[in-house]
């Protein structure tokens, strides 16, 4: 038989072979190795060429290249068709109408939920974000703000101390000494993070909890921005309707100074969730800031109370206690 009657009896032999109905992969994979096989049919040709004579040999080896090329085209689409079989053989049965095997994903805790609210509501009206250290000396968190020797909040009743003159901060008030202490003025700022008191623990009172501060710092500041801007916030947060009011109180590094309450429906009472006011000249004193050019307002909120009335959770505890049977409802 000439080379060339070989290569076309072995081309209709794998077609034929190929395209047998009812051909299954174990038979597929046996085809391939007869013909494709590193010892099978084309490659025995490809070792036959060195009997060719020099002439002849780039043609044939050419049309053996091109035989090669369309037994393996050939193989890799009936490969495809099995494949594609088998899997409509296997999902034949399956109901795509069935529900889904659900799996649990986390959410957000409601408190970093409340935050990030609250943080976009005063970005959007010019606050940038700062954060200040929760281990503080007595000076930022006291000293600095006019809070003296023998005011009570000093009492070791409500700090805790990690040693003489070292303390978990009470409030985020610290942070006002350390950006004016870096900063020059005008500055615009909200600061979050977490403080710590040693108090009796209650519905509304924990020894943790979370603060947003915010220190505006400028020419001509007024009570009545101090004002408006907290009313802005609070009506944002939880709606047009919701009752405040703006209660005189007293804090060493304000002045004048006030709370805020919230009508809490729950309990039909109010509910304390900030404390604010005019910075002290003294404390812009404490901080080399001319406190005849410079006012400004503070102010610091209560986080956890405000997502206790925003989202009607009656127990301050639960934020802390991990307890996915309340953390899934958010
Ligand atoms: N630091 C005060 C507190 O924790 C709140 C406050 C901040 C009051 C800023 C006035 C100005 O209770």
């Amino acid at each position: 038989m000439s080379f060339e009657s070989e290569l076309k009896t072995i081309k209709s032999a794998f077609n034929s072979a190929f395209t047998s109905p009812g051909i299954t992969s174990d038979k597929l994979e046996l085809l391939r190795i007869q013909y494709l096989g590193r010892k099978g049919e084309i490659a025995s040709l490809f070792n036959k060429l060195v009997q060719i004579s020099d002439a002849e040999k780039p043609l044939l080896g050419k049309h053996i290249n091109e035989l090669k090329y369309e037994c393996q085209s050939l193989y890799d689409n009936v490969k495809k068709r099995i494949s594609a079989d088998i899997c409509y053989e296997e999902n034949k049965y399956v109901d795509y109408t069935l529900p889904g095997i659900p799996y649990n994903i986390g959410t957000s805790h409601p408190l970093e939920t409340i935050m990030d609210e609250i943080k976009s509501i005063f970005t959007s009206i010019g606050f940038s974000i700062a954060y200040g250290p929760e281990i503080d000396d007595e000076y930022h968190n006291f000293d600095a703000l006019n809070i003296p020797k023998h005011h009570p909040a000093r009492d070791m009743q409500d700090t805790f101390f990690i040693d003489k003159s070292t303390v978990l901060r009470t409030h985020t008030s610290n942070v006002q000494i350390h950006l004016m202490e870096i900063m020059e003025p005008p500055l615009k700022y909200i600061v979050p993070g977490r403080v710590y008191r040693n108090e009796a623990i209650s519905y509304k009172s924990y020894c943790l909890f979370h603060q947003i501060e915010g220190l505006y710092i400028n020419k001509n500041v007024t009570f009545s921005e101090l004002k408006g801007t907290l009313e802005y916030f609070i009506h944002s947060l939880f709606g047009r309707d919701t009752k405040i009011r703006f209660r005189p109180s007293y804090f060493p590094f304000t002045e004048p100074s006030a709370e805020v309450d919230l009508w809490d429906d729950e309990r039909n009472q109010w509910m304390e969730i900030l404390g604010c006011g005019m910075v002290d000249p003294k404390v812009l004193n404490n901080v080399g800031y001319n406190s005849d050019q410079w006012d400004g307002y503070a102010f610091g909120l209560g986080i956890e109370r405000m997502a206790m009335l925003k989202y009607k959770i009656n127990d301050i505890r639960l934020f802390y206690k991990n307890d996915l049977r309340f953390l899934e409802q958010f």
